[in-house]
């Protein structure tokens, strides 16, 4: 136990400081990170247009087999079978766009994405390459309401095309200095010398790295709005601080639910040969609904872990990466053996002459 504890404590303090930091302040925390490796490619998306086969942008999933077009707000977690996720009981679904890259003779190509950077000793997340790496923090254990059966909710707004200097501490983009990712220390998106708010302009040596935030506050009643934000909200001192979880909840939604967080890693480094980008200098990556800006990020969630598996684990004190001894876990052969059928069946790796769905985004307008 010494043992474990010792070596965690190691970790914390040698790979990032920030956890040791975070971790004294507060006397024990809780900050489940784990990957979730891919459970389907498709140009789906049951929150924002339910049941549309196609829907206008395409999208990568993580989680529970239970993702389809129309997933209703039944407990998600009984109609899951099995989940990409380290912790088993987790049948919950995350999304977010593709990223793409364009060259210079206007044809795109999907940008794939790695695995995650190695912390905690935890050789699942590393191996979830073509995955998201989850995050769920408790400021302090037991100071969050986990999110009940049913809830869903989307952060970021797919038409914006500017920055939001509000929103610069809930989505923003690490260029990594090199392979192995290079650079990946310090809590993300606080630091503005190494975390842009838009996508990086530059070629990045050891690909780029996604991160957006979710609100931390609930309205307590409903498991969705329609526009999935409006039963959610920032604390009053605005996004986010991951270190702090943001201050107060505002009287209009006074529950604290956990921080959640989603980080990707998209592999850019097969298309690091500025011959082949864009000849006036323009930025050649664009997620999957049109945006080479990466200010229109948005992550989409619908929650399902079985029971109360998540609040145990949002209890617990100083459960730190993809392990937590009140949890279950799984390996990742038996994750990456779960996965949904594509529904909408799109070449997912040819050069392509427009993105997935572009006719269907300039109707409507995204
Ligand atoms: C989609 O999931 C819902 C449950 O959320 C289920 O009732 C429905 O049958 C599923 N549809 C398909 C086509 O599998
Ligand atoms: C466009 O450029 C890419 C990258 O060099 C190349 O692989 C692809 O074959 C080209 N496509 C066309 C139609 O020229
Ligand atoms: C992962 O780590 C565990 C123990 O930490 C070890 O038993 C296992 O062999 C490792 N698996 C791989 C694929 O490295």
């Amino acid at each position: 136990m010494l043992w474990t504890a010792f070596l965690a404590f190691a970790a914390i303090a040698e790979a990032r400081p920030w956890y040791e930091k975070m971790y004294k302040r507060q006397g024990g925390m809780t900050m489940l990170r784990f990957g979730c490796s891919q459970v389907v490619i498709d140009r789906l998306d049951p929150l924002v247009n339910p049941g549309s086969i196609p829907s206008p942008h395409q999208h990568q999933i993580v989680g529970g087999n239970g993702f389809n077009a129309s997933m209703t707000t039944d407990d998600v977690s009984k109609t899951a079978s099995c989940t990409t996720c380290a912790f088993s009981k987790d049948f919950s679904n995350y999304w977010t766009a593709n990223l793409y890259f364009k060259a210079r003779n206007g044809t795109y190509k999907r940008v794939k994405q790695l695995g995650a950077a190695n912390q905690f000793s935890d050789n699942f997340s590393t191996q979830i390459g073509g995955g998201i790496l989850v995050y769920y923090v408790s400021a302090a254990p037991g100071k969050v309401t986990a999110f009940k059966p049913g809830f869903r909710m989307l952060v970021g707004d797919p038409t914006r095309r500017t920055a939001d200097p509000k929103m610069a501490k809930s989505n923003c983009y690490r260029c990594y200095t090199g392979p192995n990712f290079g650079g990946d220390t310090g809590a993300p998106c606080q630091d503005s010398k190494v975390d842009t708010p838009g996508l990086p302009k530059d070629a990045c040596k050891g690909g780029i790295r996604s991160n957006i935030l979710f609100p931390t506050c609930w309205d307590g009643v409903n498991l969705d709005s329609p526009n999935h934000q409006s039963h959610i909200a920032w604390p009053k001192n605005g996004p986010a601080n991951f270190l702090s979880l943001g201050g107060d909840c505002p009287s209009t939604h006074p529950v604290r639910i956990p921080q959640l967080m989603y980080e990707v890693v998209w592999d850019t480094t097969p298309f690091n040969d500025k011959s082949l980008w864009p000849a006036d200098g323009s930025q050649p990556f664009y997620f999957s609904y049109g945006d080479n800006t990466g200010f229109g990020q948005h992550a989409d969630y619908v929650f399902g872990w079985q029971g109360n598996e998540l609040q145990i684990g949002m209890d617990a004190t100083n459960c730190m990466g993809a392990k937590c001894k009140t949890m279950a876990n799984q390996n990742i052969a038996a994750a990456k053996a779960c996965a949904v059928k594509e529904v909408v069946k799109e070449d997912k790796d040819a050069w392509l002459t427009e993105l997935p769905g572009m006719a269907m985004q300039m109707e409507q307008a995204i």
